[in-house]
């Protein structure tokens, strides 16, 4: 075969097909919805397919549907964020939101703030624009701000490269499960206006919450066109769905609008979640899937306090995923290589830093499996973290490295 001269970006990816799956592995890597509450949308699609077979068959408008992305700004009002038609652009999924707005504001080499950890598959988009990313340190409450400020105030002294965004995830975090206080989220915004950058706020999880107030979005803090959000209904319908959208001022979501390679999203599935969205089945859906995902992490972090009480983490008061941080010492991507081979899938912590990742953590979601499938994974999962430790030929941070940069998982 010829030699490929692979553009830069794509050198060092996807070398390796994605691993192959055992039927019967214990899947707590990946963000899928379970299976048992994928709701039956056959009336929907029936009515679509006949009803609107004309405009579900066809190209959809580069915007995406004008009764949908309405029905988009009266869903945004339920959460404070006052919004028009225009503000609205939908999307493939909320993935497609940084995508395009990287696109939109960000050169190769401008700089995108994220936390530390953050998102894995937004590293991956980011990297793929050829970006610098400027890490912000979290704690319990989340990206410790006072840092960021104290970063900008630096770069600003020294005539360093200023970032154009900063992505985040601010409630129920991927990974870490944090949800950002009000005073951090109004932080943000102050610190975008003063150092004229842009905030893209994805927040797929806001409406799965066991336990808690929720806190405005910080996109209702925004009076100045400094927030984009990004939505989705992969976590409150089903992922396979691929509706989301981005809410910015026009001025971006129609640069957004026109750096869509493929024109208007799927007409067919959009008019699904719109006849969804109106029926009130959605709402219905959330609040029959939210007792059930907090069972499954009740689940998974009953089953750690058992099997490993060393194990440290938070509990979330909501979304889909648990962030462990295993006894010092431990090798995640050696516990997550023997846990896949033992059948159980998780994701190393270190996929969630874009650099210098701490070899001790891991990421878990249990979203997917049900109750005893989870306690089965997490005490396998247990057994393999017992077996490295006492294995004293195990070389913290030696484990033959995951090399997962350029592909997505969620
Ligand atoms: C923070 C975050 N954003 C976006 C997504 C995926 O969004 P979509 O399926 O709408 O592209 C996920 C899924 O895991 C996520 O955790």
């Amino acid at each position: 075969m010829a030699e490929i001269r692979f553009a830069s970006r794509a050198a060092s990816i996807g070398k390796r097909p994605p691993p192959i799956v055992a039927l019967d592995a214990i899947k707590l890597g990946g963000g899928n919805a379970f299976p048992d509450l994928l709701p039956d949308v056959s009336a929907e699609a029936a009515d679509v397919a006949t009803l609107f077979r004309t405009e579900a068959l066809q190209y959809g408008p580069l915007y995406g549907l004008p009764e949908l992305r309405q029905e988009i700004v009266r869903f945004l009002t339920e959460d404070g964020v006052t919004a028009n038609v225009d503000n609205i652009l939908i999307l493939n999924g909320a993935k497609q939101a940084l995508d395009l707005l990287l696109r939109t504001l960000v050169d190769k080499g401008d700089a995108v703030v994220v936390s530390r950890p953050t998102y894995l598959s937004a590293l991956s988009i980011i990297r793929n624009h050829e970006a610098s990313i400027i890490e912000i340190d979290s704690d319990e409450g989340g990206m410790k701000v006072d840092e960021l400020e104290a970063k900008l105030r630096r770069l600003r002294a020294e005539g360093g490269k200023l970032p154009k965004l900063l992505f985040e995830v601010p409630d129920f975090h991927n990974p870490t499960g944090i949800t950002l206080s009000e005073e951090r989220r109004r932080t943000l915004v102050r610190l975008a206006e003063e150092f004229d950058f842009f905030i893209l706020e994805d927040d797929p999880y806001r409406r799965l919450r066991f336990s808690g107030e929720a806190v405005a979005p910080i996109k209702s803090f925004d009076t100045n066109g400094r927030v984009i959000g990004a939505g989705t209904f992969s976590k409150i319908l089903a992922p396979g769905i691929r509706v989301g959208w981005a809410n910015g001022d026009p001025a971006i979501i129609g640069r957004m609008a026109a750096l869509k390679s493929e024109g208007g999203c799927c007409p067919l599935t959009q008019r699904i979640v719109l006849d969804l969205l109106r029926s009130g089945r959605i709402a219905h859906h959330i609040a029959e899937l939210t007792p059930v995902m907090k069972r499954h992490r009740d689940a998974m972090t009953d089953a750690f306090r058992l099997h490993l009480p060393e194990a440290r983490f938070r509990a979330p008061d909501g979304g889909y995923f648990l962030w462990v941080e295993l006894p010092d010492g431990v090798d995640a991507n050696a516990v997550t290589l023997e846990a896949e081979r033992d059948g159980v899938i998780v994701f190393p912590g270190q996929l969630s830093f874009a650099s210098a990742p701490p070899v001790n953590f891991i990421r878990l979601a249990f979203s997917y499996c049900g109750p005893d499938q989870i306690e089965r994974g997490v005490r396998k999962l247990c057994a393999v973290v017992r077996r490295q430790q006492t294995d004293v030929s195990a070389q913290p941070g030696q484990a033959e490295a995951l090399s997962l940069a350029g592909r997505h998982y969620d």
